[in-house]
């Protein structure tokens, strides 16, 4: 994947030589599917003896004719995408080509096929640019896979993913060039966090987090900060420095700014980025307490938006900051009913040191408000199970004190296919986290967990226009699609991409 090349051609498509050519088709009533003339007749017949009529996720593959083979493609494969729909919801349209790009991947796959050649369809009601986007990002994300530590179980003949994809165009060669790099640059940015959060708590410390950062800071010139425990502990970070009590692996702050060297907006991003919750004291039951390696996706997120950022050069400054560290029970672990002084000023007692991503997050928010006056925060997190509970895997949970930023990231989670969904806060849930002893407690019972946990990050934004997503239940096991591949979706990273892209002037008084 991260070596697979995409080039753009308007050469014709019978003299691409390749393993695969993709066609789309059309669903019509009464009629056999519209596609393009090339594959008509084989389609047609398809149609007639009713193995094939364009319903979304229906393929049809077959084998051109013995001279076409030496120029064209070994295979031809034709999808179909379902009716044409000019009313379609525009993000679910996108969402469909994303799904073809999916299905795509997994031909390949089954073909081991090393070389693509999509013929770009062209659709009235979306730019071709949009297309050739989401086709090449789930062709992409479908193609994921992580093998890194298959060692001896690894045969020769294992597929190894697409080395080479042509986007076929015969009138529009610039946009469908345009549309592609931005899906190719988006793919691999959500396949980067793919990889962080495959890596097992062993192998991704808050150190890894800090060493990718300074790399990206090197490669592309973004200025880089990484506060260490000692510089923690003279700020009065007494958050994270609080969840690493009982861990061996020191903690680091990492922070990534890229600045466009003009006067603009600043977006804050900040990552939960747990690198193992065990729970600490309170401690997690054994079962499925792998999965919480995984507690870092938000960290992920951030990051890996950074590097399409890197690449990409928005006319916004941003910043993301990770609070990582992992989360343990050693002998000098925080207890339940300890207090803390936040990096703020603002008191917490811990009652139960499971609700450890609050923590870290509380510390990062206020220092990152106050180092670099945003104007505007998204925090992401791997936040709360009752978010799971209330929305499921196919939304994540979204809290913001703002509702034009809420807007703004709703808009590009749409566009990314990864939907938000918003839920309240007011005084009522804030009176759920009131501590007897100190100014908060770390956790406001059962009932609305995911919102009082966001009630709890509340306290660290100030006035800042801000929003929360909570990712627990979309981070891994989202929505089962052709690009979405069993473990981490790399969720955010691509909704992060959108917002950042169609940036407007924030207007201060909203
Ligand atoms: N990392 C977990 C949240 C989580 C749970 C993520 C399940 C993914 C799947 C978080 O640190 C946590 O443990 N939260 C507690 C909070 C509670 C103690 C108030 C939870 O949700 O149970
Ligand atoms: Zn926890
Ligand atoms: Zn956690």
């Amino acid at each position: 994947m991260e070596t697979t090349r995409l080039s753009v051609t308007d050469k014709p498509v019978d003299t691409l030589a390749s393993d695969l050519v993709v066609y789309v088709a059309a669903r019509r009533k009464d009629m056999p599917p519209a596609c393009d003339p090339k594959i008509e007749a084989r389609v047609k017949k398809a149609h007639e003896l009713g193995d094939f009529s364009g319903k979304m996720d229906e393929e049809l593959l077959y084998y051109p004719d013995e001279d076409k083979k030496k120029t064209g493609g070994r295979r031809i494969l034709v999808l179909g995408m379902g009716k044409d729909d000019p009313d379609e919801d525009p993000g679910d349209f996108l969402d469909t080509l994303r799904r073809l790009g999916g299905n795509t991947a997994k031909v390949c796959e089954k073909t081991k096929a090393k070389t693509l050649v999509v013929c770009v369809p062209h659709m009235g009601h979306t730019p071709v640019e949009k297309i050739s986007q989401a086709l090449a990002e789930g062709i992409l994300l479908g193609d994921y896979r992580f093998a890194k530590y298959k060692k001896t179980t690894r045969k020769k003949s294992d597929y190894e993913g697409l080395k080479e994809i042509k986007f076929f165009s015969d009138t529009a060669v610039k946009a469908v060039r345009k549309g592609a790099k931005m899906g190719v640059t988006a793919a691999k940015a959500a396949c980067v966090a793919r990889d962080m959060a495959n890596e097992p708590g062993n192998g991704w410390t808050p150190k890894q987090f800090a060493d990718y950062a300074a790399d990206l800071a090197k490669t592309h010139g973004l200025a880089y900060t990484c506060l260490e425990k000692k510089e923690m502990e003279k700020l009065g970070m007494g958050g994270i420095l609080g969840v690493n009590q009982g861990s061996s692996t020191p903690p680091c702050m990492v922070a990534l700014e890229y600045n466009p060297g003009k006067k603009s907006d600043t977006l804050l991003l900040v990552g939960k980025g747990v690198t193992f919750d065990s729970g600490g004291i309170s401690i997690k039951p054994g079962s499925g307490m792998e999965e919480m390696k995984y507690d870092m996706c938000g960290g992920a997120a951030v990051m890996a938006a950074m590097a399409a950022v890197a690449e990409e050069k928005p006319g916004i400054r941003v910043v993301a900051i990770v609070p990582a560290t992992d989360n343990m029970s050693g002998s000098r672990a925080i207890h339940p009913g300890d207090i803390i002084h936040h990096f703020n000023g603002v008191t917490s007692e811990i009652v139960n040191t499971d609700a450890e991503g609050r923590m870290i997050l509380a510390d990062a928010m206020a220092w990152g408000i106050k180092t670099y006056a945003p104007d505007c925060v998204v925090d992401i997190a791997t936040l709360t199970g009752a978010v799971i509970i209330g929305l499921g895997h196919h939304y994540s949970g979204m809290v913001s004190n703002s509702d034009a930023l809420y807007e703004r990231l709703s808009a590009a989670g749409k566009e990314a296919g990864e939907p938000v969904w918003r839920l309240p806060l007011n005084k009522d849930y804030e009176k759920q986290i009131e501590s007897r002893v100190a100014d908060i407690k770390n956790v406001g019972g059962k009932p609305g967990g995911t919102i009082t946990a966001a009630a709890y990050l509340s306290k660290f934004v100030d006035k800042t226009p801000w929003a929360h997503l909570d990712i627990a239940g979309t981070a891994w096991d989202f929505t089962e699609k052709s690009y979405i591949p069993k473990g981490p979706s790399g969720i955010g990273v691509r909704t992060f991409i959108s917002l950042i892209r169609s940036w407007k002037k924030w207007e201060k008084q909203r």
